[in-house]
C-alpha cells in the first residue's frame, strides 16, 4: 500500500493548453529534452528537416502539418514522473481536446508574450473551469519584442478571469532579453541565446542587489528592472497553494520555449504545487486516486497509431489503483470480464509493452470493437465514470457511396467511427440516409481518407439540411413515444442509438421545444 502511495504521489498527468503558434509543440519538445526522453529537441517537430513528430501518424497531417490526434507521453523528472498528454492544435478537433482535459489534473496555459489571450485559450480556459483543473502559465517568446508584462497578467485576469501570481519576472525583452528573476528563489537566471537544443547551464546571480546583476545586464537594465519589480510586487498576487489548487490563481512564468529558457522553471513549479493524480465521480460516488483497486476510463480511441499495426488503441486513464500485466478487469458497460496483458505505454511517442502502471498514468489498451469513448475499467464492482462528453455537433454532411454494395461496410466503418469520437453519424428513423455531424470541418475529411484506408469504402459528402441536432430524454416512457411518433420525420439514431432530434433549423428547433414541454434536448451526452 505505501507503495502505491508513494507512486502515486510522485506522478503528475497534465496537458497543455494554448492557442495554435504561441509554442506549444516547442516546449512539449522542451520538457522531453528535459525528461531525458530526446537526445535532441527539434525532433518532435521539424517541418524543415522533413522529420515528423511520432504523433503526426496520418499522411493527412503530414501534409498538413497539424498535429490531429492526442498522444501521450510520459517522462521522468527530477523525483516525478510525469504524464503529458498532448491535445490536438486544431481546433477542428476540439472535442478530442476536451476530452483529453478530463483525463488530466493540471494544465499548461502557454501564451504567446507578444499576442497576449487568444481565442482558443480562451475557449480552452472556459473547458477547464469545468472541473477547477489548476492552471500554470507560461509567457512565451520573450525573445522577441513583447507586450508590456503587467499589461499581459491584467489581460489573463479580466479576460480568463483567474488571478495571476508571477513567479518569475523578465529583464527585457527581444535582443534585450537578459533572463529573469526568481521571485520565491531571490535568485537571477540569465539568457544566453542560441542554446535551444539543449539542456544550458544557466548562470545564476543569488539576490536581486547583487551588484553582478549589474554587471551582468548593464546597469541602466538593472535599475530599471528593479524599480519596475517593485511596482509588480505592490500591484500583483502572491502565490497561494490553496486557490492554486481550487483554480483561483496561476502562478506565472516568463520564458522562451525556442531559447530553451524558463521551461524548467515552470517543470520544477508543476512537480512542487500540481496536485497529484486526483479522484474521479463516477454514478455511484467518488473513487479515490489511492483507493487500492484499479480503476480508468476511456477518453480517447485512436486508429492506426502505426500504420504497421494497424490497431485500434483505447486511451486509459488510472484513476485509482495498479495495472499490472495480466490482470483481470472489469468492463462495466458490457458487464464483462477481461484479462489484459499487453497495456501499452507511450514514452515520447514510441510504444513499449508495459508491467505496471498506476493512477495518474495512461494506459493504451488494444481494442478489438468493444471500446467506447467514456467506457470504465474496474476491479469487479460495477459503475461508471461520469463527466466524459459528447458535444452536439455543429456541421453536417450527408454521406454517400460512390459504389452502392459497399453500404454495410460503410455503416460500420461510421459507427466504429463515431465510437472513437472521430465524428458523430445519425441514422434517420424515416429514411436510409446517414448524416455525419462534426465540431470541425476537417473531421469530414479525416472522415472520408480513413473509410477509404480501413474500410476499403470510396464514400463522398452531400449538403443536408440540418442546421443543428439535440439527444433528445424524458422521465415519461409515454411521452417519449408520443415524441417519437408525432417527430419522427426528425428523429434519428446516434452511432450508439440514442435517440436524437436533428432539426432543419434553429427556429424549428425552437418551435418543437416549445411544443414538447416534457422533452429534454440536450446539447451533450455524456457517455
Ligand atoms: P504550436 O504547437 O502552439 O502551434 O506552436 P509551435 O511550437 O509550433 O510554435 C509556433 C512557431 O513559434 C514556430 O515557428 C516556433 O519555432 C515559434 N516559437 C515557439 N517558441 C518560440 C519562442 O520562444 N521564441 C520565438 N521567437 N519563436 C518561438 P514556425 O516558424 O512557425 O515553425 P517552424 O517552421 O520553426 O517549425
Amino acid at each position: 500500500m505505501t507503495q502505491l502511495l508513494e507512486e502515486i504521489k510522485r506522478r503528475r498527468t497534465f496537458a497543455i493548453i494554448s492557442h495554435p503558434d504561441a509554442g506549444k509543440t516547442t516546449i512539449t519538445e522542451k520538457v522531453l529534452l528535459y525528461g531525458h526522453a530526446l537526445q535532441t529537441a527539434g525532433t518532435v517537430k521539424g517541418k524543415k528537416s522533413g522529420q515528423h513528430a511520432k504523433s503526426d501518424w496520418m499522411d493527412m497531417e503530414k501534409e498538413r502539418g497539424i498535429s490531429v490526434t492526442t498522444s501521450v507521453m510520459q517522462f521522468p523528472y527530477s523525483d516525478h514522473l510525469i504524464n503529458l498528454l498532448d491535445t490536438p492544435g486544431h481546433e477542428d478537433f476540439s472535442e478530442d481536446t476536451y476530452r483529453t482535459l478530463t483525463a488530466v489534473d493540471s494544465c499548461l496555459m502557454v501564451i504567446d508574450a507578444a499576442k497576449g489571450v487568444e481565442d482558443r485559450t480562451r475557449k480552452l480556459m472556459e473547458v477547464t473551469r469545468l472541473r477547477d483543473t489548476p492552471i500554470i502559465t507560461f509567457m512565451n517568446k520573450l525573445d522577441r519584442d513583447i507586450r508590456d508584462p503587467m499589461e499581459l497578467l491584467d489581460e489573463v485576469e479580466t479576460e480568463l478571469n483567474i488571478a495571476c501570481a508571477p513567479v518569475t519576472w523578465p529583464i527585457g525583452c527581444g535582443k534585450q532579453f537578459k533572463g529573469v528573476y526568481h521571485i520565491h528563489r531571490d535568485e537571477v537566471m540569465l539568457y544566453q541565446s542560441g542554446q535551444g537544443h539543449t539542456i544550458q547551464d544557466v548562470r545564476i546571480i543569488k539576490g536581486l542587489n547583487n551588484p553582478e546583476v549589474d554587471a551582468a545586464v548593464g546597469d541602466g537594465l538593472a535599475a530599471e528592472f528593479r524599480d519596475e519589480l517593485e511596482l509588480v510586487m505592490g500591484a500583483s498576487n502572491e502565490f497561494d497553494q490553496e486557490l492554486f489548487l481550487a483554480g483561483e490563481i496561476t502562478p506565472v512564468f516568463f520564458g522562451t520555449a525556442l531559447g530553451n529558457f524558463g521551461v524548467d522553471h515552470m517543470l520544477d513549479g508543476l512537480v512542487a504545487w500540481a496536485p497529484q493524480p486526483q479522484g474521479r465521480a463516477t454514478d455511484k460516488g467518488e473513487i479515490d486516486s489511492t483507493d487500492a483497486k484499479f480503476s480508468g476510463f476511456v477518453f480517447k480511441i485512436q486508429a492506426n497509431m502505426d500504420p504497421k499495426h494497424r490497431d485500434r488503441i483505447a486511451f486509459c486513464r488510472i484513476v485509482s489503483g495498479k495495472y499490472e500485466k495480466g490482470m483481470k478487469m472489469r468492463h462495466t458497460r458490457i458487464g464483462k470480464d477481461v484479462r489484459i496483458s499487453d497495456a501499452l505505454t507511450f514514452l515520447a511517442g514510441d510504444r513499449s509493452l508495459l508491467e505496471e502502471a498506476y493512477a495518474g498514468d495512461i494506459i493504451g489498451l488494444h481494442n478489438h470493437g468493444s471500446i467506447r469513448i467514456g467506457d470504465t475499467f474496474s476491479s469487479g464492482d460495477d459503475y461508471r465514470f461520469t463527466g466524459i462528453p459528447n458535444f452536439a455537433p455543429e456541421l453536417f454532411k450527408r454521406i454517400r457511396l460512390r459504389d452502392p454494395l459497399r453500404q454495410k461496410q460503410l455503416q460500420k466503418g461510421l459507427i466504429q467511427l463515431s465510437e472513437e469520437g472521430a465524428v458523430q453519424v445519425f441514422r434517420p428513423l424515416a429514411n436510409n440516409d446517414l448524416i455525419v455531424g462534426a465540431v470541425g470541418v476537417l473531421q469530414f475529411d479525416v472522415v472520408v481518407a480513413r473509410l477509404k484506408a480501413e474500410y476499403n469504402v470510396d464514400a463522398l459528402y452531400e449538403h443536408v439540411n440540418v442546421a443543428t441536432a439535440r439527444w433528445v430524454y424524458s422521465d415519461s416512457e409515454r411521452k417519449l413515444d408520443e415524441f417519437r411518433r408525432k417527430a419522427e420525420q426528425n428523429l434519428a439514431l446516434d452511432g450508439g442509438d440514442n435517440l436524437t432530434y436533428v432539426a432543419p433549423t434553429m427556429v424549428n428547433l425552437q418551435l418543437a421545444q416549445e411544443r414538447y414541454p416534457d422533452i429534454e434536448f440536450n446539447t451533450t451526452r455524456e457517455h
